[in-house]
């Protein structure tokens, strides 16, 4: 009987329904091999094209029915995350299994991984899941992050406040992204309200949250950082991020920082994947504080926004080198070929939906590549795509990435 979770093939001839019988478990995962991703979204579109490129098969499971990755996909299995039946599916059709989306369920996870390879592994998505065992897993292998505390309920929070002082940030320990599930306390006395908006207006606890001390930073940095079963490892250049209303905005690569500051960064996430055992990729967030010392913010255990710029400017862009490590195969040379800035379209932005005539301004900006993710509707607060620049410097790289997109916006007619 037809596979219920199975979608007509978007971008290729439907696959196998199990996977290559010579290779599972093998060391190297082989060209011709089927690599299953958890999630369609923008990363799994980028990591489909390069598997593609390399002569994968692509499998992917969203609940979405045109998600990015599906169109790019030789196959895609429509259903939710926590769909154990489709997720065994898509083990039993895969010969290793990655992800796009840190927040599928462990417990499945573990449970496929009885069939297939899943890398990283639940284990890493365990910590990845939660800030608090983010930071704990940091400071237990040494390295700094902001003051935190974990806080269940208003009184906890009261006594946080008094530890950590203001200005502070309480912040959901799971779930959050792009700034959502946070808030500022500047004041004690807007703790109460804080409590609130993160919880969404409960009462009391007890809930799962931590405040953290607010960082006085000169720049925001993050570093991908590969690792294979092996114990090889191999971090791209450091990049230096700006925020907007807590989405990435903007990334300038190399980071404007000094060598120690990208030394310690690259050792900081170093030793993060290697804490983890990761195998695949780890993104880390970090901020480069006022006293000059890097600390920890927060991991992704996937390829990373901040990290698109590696499709343009390294040997071996991020998306590669996530397949490379997941599959066994030896990691790629990941030194910058040319200053790089990307910048991010968001769904604001009239110029970022498909069919806009404001594309064609933007792409007589000399060395900018533009990426459009296929998301049919453009909704505020949604990445929409990129664009990146290459330059002499960073600051030629920066100035012609927003060149391009204020073109392309302003174009939008
Ligand atoms: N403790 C902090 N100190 C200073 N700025 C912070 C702190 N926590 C978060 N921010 C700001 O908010 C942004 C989003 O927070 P982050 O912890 O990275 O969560 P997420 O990206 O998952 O929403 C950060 O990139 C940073 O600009
Ligand atoms: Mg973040």
């Amino acid at each position: 009987m037809a596979d219920p979770h199975a979608q007509g093939p978007a971008g290729g001839s439907a696959l196998p329904h199990s996977r290559t019988p010579a290779l599972p478990h093998s060391d190297v995962i082989l060209p011709g091999a089927t690599v299953g991703i958890v999630g369609g979204g923008q990363l799994g579109r980028m990591f489909a094209l390069e598997a593609r490129r390399m002569g994968y098969r692509v499998l992917v499971l969203d609940p979405g029915r045109d998600s990015p990755a599906a169109q790019v996909a030789d196959d895609c299995i429509v259903a939710s995350f926590d769909d154990t039946a489709a997720m065994r599916a898509l083990a039993e059709r895969s010969d290793v299994v990655t992800l796009e989306w840190e927040n599928a369920d462990v417990a499945t996870l573990r449970e496929i991984e009885r069939i297939v390879p899943v890398r990283p592994g639940p284990g890493v998505l365990e910590v990845a899941q939660h800030r608090l065992r983010e930071k704990d897993t940091a400071r237990a292998l040494g390295l700094l992050t902001a003051g935190y505390r974990a806080v269940a309920t208003r009184a906890e929070l009261r006594d946080a406040l008094a530890e950590i002082g203001t200005p502070a940030v309480l912040k959901t320990a799971r779930w959050g992204y792009d700034g959502k599930g946070q808030a500022v306390i500047r004041d004690p006395s807007e703790a109460d309200a804080a409590f609130a908006v993160v919880t969404g207006g409960a009462d009391d606890g007890p809930a799962e949250l931590i405040l953290e001390e607010w960082v006085r930073f000169s720049a925001e940095i993050s570093v991908v950082c590969a690792r294979t079963a092996r114990g090889e490892t191999a971090c791209f250049p450091v990049a230096e991020n700006v925020h907007k209303s807590a989405i990435l905005d903007v990334s300038i690569v190399p980071a404007r920082v000094p060598a120690s500051v990208a030394d310690e960064a690259r050792r900081l996430a170093e030793a993060m994947a290697e804490g983890l055992g990761v195998v695949g990729l780890l993104a880390v967030e970090m901020f480069v504080g006022e006293d000059g010392h890097v600390r920890m913010n927060e991991i992704a255990p996937r390829p990373h926004n901040s990290g698109h710029y590696t499709l343009e400017a390294c040997p071996v862009s991020q998306f590669e080198q996530q397949l490379r490590a997941v599959c066994g195969l030896p990691l790629g040379s990941t030194g910058l070929l040319r200053p790089a800035a990307m910048v991010n379209l968001m769904g604001d932005d009239a110029g970022t939906a498909l069919g806009r005539p404001g594309v064609v301004p933007a792409l007589s900006v000399p060395e900018t590549a533009l990426h459009l993710y296929g998301k049919a509707e453009a909704r505020p607060g949604r990445k929409m795509g990129h664009l990146t620049a290459l330059g002499d410097t960073p600051d030629e790289a920066l100035e012609r990435a927003l060149r391009a997109r204020a073109l392309l916006v302003d174009g939008a007619g």
